[in-house]
């Protein structure tokens, strides 16, 4: 984009922040005030706007509604003690917002466009970011199809859009996951790296089914024989076997490139923890549960952060995971993580925008 990025901004009248209470906030159910919006028509992004956070006017033949032409992401803004707005590696989400998008045949958002859009809600919205440790704004961007078309066909036309949320702990307590083993997130070749809306809802049904036996989660395995560990639903899993820290490479292209997965791999290898990415099997896996070496099991993502694992379900047996001691890894790298987040340690890595 070459041209200076014109934003009309449009307050609401009636704010919602005086009946929001911050003190129970449940993920994803309290929007703020304002979005963003931009529309792709004639080849390019124009109309760009915060404007108050309302429905859409949408056609019963709208594309996305029957074939699923839809990207998002996911990530989160802080404040630190100066009152500042802190966003969490806003980049890393522009570059896979673009790479998902390619995937599924939607123009990609330019990255100044992507940020302006952005900062500029940031500042519209910004007493939304909550004070509370723990708590912080989610930032839900989203690219959809807009052509009232049922052939098929990549749309002609979309809507960029940016909402966020006041939000405290995905998960309040440790989750317990199950090996699934019949039904398949992604295949390679497929769109599993994509942050696309229909790999999602493919995931429903049998996490659905994980369920109704007693769990929160699956642990995703490969499409080809089901033999090796991938994904969670909502998250990457790392496992810490005889030392060392073991979670999936993303290079098979089924792996969704998660940003909380990079950057705690990168502190990893700064607190001296040895990384291993590769595919841990299934029996390695319950090898490790049998015989007491899987040290730390957990999730990382931007809306789950870290989340620990404390019951894993392989082959029909359930595993039950000692509570682990705070200064466990997984304890360390979530304050690290924190600290950065919340600006009270140098951000080393160059992960915070400051708006
Ligand atoms: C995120 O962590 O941002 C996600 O998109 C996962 C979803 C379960 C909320």
């Amino acid at each position: 984009m070459n041209k200076t990025i014109d934003i009309q901004v449009k307050k609401t009248e009636a704010s919602k922040l005086p009946e929001t209470d911050f003190e129970n906030l449940a993920f994803g159910q309290t929007i703020s005030d304002h979005m963003f919006v931009a529309d792709y028509k004639d080849g390019e992004w124009k109309d760009f706007r915060v404007e108050p956070y309302a429905p859409l006017d949408l056609n019963p033949a709208n594309a996305t509604l029957h074939y699923g032409q839809s990207v998002f992401e996911g990530l989160k803004a802080y404040k630190n003690d100066n009152g500042d707005v802190l966003i969490f590696r806003p980049d890393a989400n522009q570059k896979r917002l673009k790479e998902s998008s390619i995937r599924m045949c939607i123009p990609p958002v330019p990255e100044d466009l992507f940020m302006e859009g952005l900062s500029r809600l940031m500042e519209v919205d910004r007493d939304w970011i909550p004070n509370k440790p723990g708590c912080s704004l989610y930032i839900r961007p989203f690219i959809f199809a807009t052509d009232d078309y049922l052939g098929i066909r990549p749309s002609a036309t979309y809507k960029f859009m940016i909402f966020t949320c006041p939000v405290g702990h995905y998960y309040a307590k440790p989750v317990s996951v199950k090996v699934e083993t019949k039904y398949t997130r992604a295949a390679e070749g497929g769109t599993g790296y994509a942050k696309a809306a229909g790999n999602y809802a493919g995931s429903l049904y049998p996490a659905l089914l994980a369920q109704e036996q007693g769990y929160d989660q699956l642990l995703w395995t490969d499409a080809k024989n089901h033999e090796f560990i991938e994904e969670s639903g909502t998250m990457n899993v790392m496992f810490i076997i005889n030392g060392k820290l073991i979670t999936a490479p993303t290079t098979k292209g089924t792996i969704l490139k998660g940003i909380t997965r990079d950057s705690v791999l990168t502190l990893a290898q700064e607190m001296g923890l040895p990384v291993e990415e590769r595919f841990l099997a299934v029996s390695e896996l319950q090898e490790a549960l049998e015989n007491g070496t899987l040290e730390e099991a957990f999730g990382t993502g931007t809306a789950a952060t870290i989340a620990h694992i404390s019951k894993i379900n392989v082959g029909d047996k359930d595993y039950t995971l000692p509570e682990k001691p705070l200064d466990a890894f997984s304890y360390k790298v979530l304050e690290t993580l924190d600290a950065i987040k919340y600006g009270k340690i140098e951000d080393k890595h160059g992960w915070i925008t400051k708006v």
